[in-house]
């Protein structure tokens, strides 16, 4: 009998699920807020068919999660992106691509986008995204597919699935990366959703870029040596690699900067897939990130690369960088306040690695910056969550005055609830735990829409 490995992404909690479903009148234990209203929604990879070629987690057509929460009550959804690719391929009733760890073989001309990564609220609009190519605009409450968005035809280059929104203007700025010149592109968007520049930014070769930074005033890219060299594949190795021999650069550029006034600096190799914030203080632009000394990000089950919350200060009048670990604990999915984003928080929420070869999350970490402490919220024996958003208060005077939100799964008892904690509160029980009728596969990141927002999106 030949062995066969199980791909522990298609597996226990990671396997998909083939259900949409719509259910109201959801249990919960505990009691949802009178004052937490609107829509928690969640993006993950949730493969339709069972792949043709080796499976790699970013692989899985999108699938959405949301928990509309009103009054006391919540109703739960879960719909699919419906890319180009999903439709081609629900119509085939087969899988036709491939994946990110067997590209060779997507000879079909289907596009890859799978819309599975993160999901933002902007310009009255939820856009679900992904790294590699445009986003797709969703209906909200309902979570149905509307189209692929270009901004009118404008977007030129892929869409990164951590935009950053300023608070204060409303303004969005995000970047696309691409193997190809120009490897870096950085577009802004205004409030009411216009795409108003596009700039290329000069990298010396292509490299992964998943996230960003922004502060009051600067975009910070970090352009890291996880680098894509087409001239690998001949000599038998992966495109993509980790090269430790090569600085990471930081590029500070102002707002509506462009190539010419980017300030680039070097420190140490290592790659970050998610920045926590980045704020001005003084003559230094601060960022907070979840590092790793390295990555194999496409050679999968690597315990090897474990990230730590880091800081860096940038000091714009030296040139000098003063890189600084915040914490010894394995931490990953950075969030804040975002109504302060940009700006310096005292406050930043991130997921408590759990020690397994899998990215399982077993509980929340709160760290308080201006004393350097953190609270732990534990989730439970056997029990592990995904990133929580940060859900701020109406009418918040304290920026922890709100609440966490995640999907958890029961690995004993094999059923998902929607955990809300109290920020304030954040050693304490839940303050709800809605129960959903369906298993939530682990997952990628969330978005919250307020009622305010759904009432005033464009509703195409
Ligand atoms: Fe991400």
């Amino acid at each position: 009998m030949v062995e066969t490995v199980a791909n522990p992404y298609l597996d226990g909690n990671f396997a998909p699920i083939r259900e949409e479903i719509i259910a109201d009148t959801l249990q919960v234990i505990g009691e949802l807020p009178q004052d937490l209203s609107g829509m928690f929604v969640r993006n993950g990879p949730n493969p339709q068919w069972p792949p043709i070629d080796q499976y790699h987690w970013f692989d899985g057509d999108g699938m959405l999660h949301g928990a509309r929460i009103n009054n006391g009550k919540a109703i739960y959804r879960n719909n699919y992106v419906q890319t180009r690719r999903w439709k081609t391929e629900y119509e085939a009733g087969k899988a036709i691509g491939s994946g990110l760890l067997e590209p060779q073989m997507d000879n079909q001309g289907i596009s890859k986008n799978t819309a599975n990564t993160a999901l933002v609220w902007h310009g009255g609009q939820m856009l679900a995204l992904w790294e590699g190519g445009a986003p797709h605009a969703i209906k909200v409450p309902e979570l149905e597919t509307i189209s692929k968005y270009t901004y009118d035809g404008k977007l030129v280059s892929a869409f990164t699935a951590h935009p950053k929104i300023d608070p204060v203007t409303g303004e969005m700025m995000f970047f696309g990366y691409s193997f190809m010149p120009p490897y870096l592109q950085y577009s802004i968007v205004s409030a009411a959703g216009e795409l108003l520049r596009t700039v290329p930014i000069e990298l010396p070769t292509a490299v992964m870029m998943h996230d960003f930074a922004i502060t009051e005033n600067y975009t910070i890219f970090m352009d890291l040596p996880l680098s894509f060299r087409p001239e690998r594949i001949q000599r038998g190795e992966p495109m993509l690699m980790f090269e430790s021999d090569r600085s990471s650069r930081f590029g500070i550029i102002p707002r509506y900067g462009d190539n010419s006034n980017i300030r680039w600096f070097d420190s140490p190799p290592c790659y970050v897939f998610h920045t926590l914030n980045a704020y001005e203080q003084g003559d230094e632009v601060v960022l907070i990130a979840c590092r790793m000394s390295s990555t194999s990000v496409l050679q999968s089950n690597s315990n090897a690369d474990i990230p730590y919350l880091y800081q860096w200060r940038f000091n714009l009048k030296t040139g000098l960088v003063r890189e600084e670990m915040l914490d010894d604990m394995p931490v990953e999915f950075p969030r804040i306040n975002e109504n302060l984003l940009g700006r310096e928080t005292r406050y930043g929420y991130v997921g408590k690695m759990a020690n397994s070869s899998l990215p399982l999350f077993e509980g929340l970490v709160k760290h308080d910056f201006s004393t350097g402490n953190s609270q732990i919220h534990d989730f439970g024996q056997g029990r592990y969550g995904g990133e929580a958003v940060f859900v701020p208060r109406p009418n918040a005077i304290n920026e922890d005055d709100g609440w966490l939100i995640t999907f958890v799964y029961d690995e004993g008892s094999k059923a998902s609830e929607l955990v809300v904690v109290d920020a304030q509160k954040l050693t304490h029980e839940p303050v709800a735990r809605v129960l959903i009728p369906q298993r939530v596969p682990y997952g990628f990141h969330g978005t919250w829409v307020s009622e305010e927002q759904i009432n005033r999106s464009v509703g195409v």
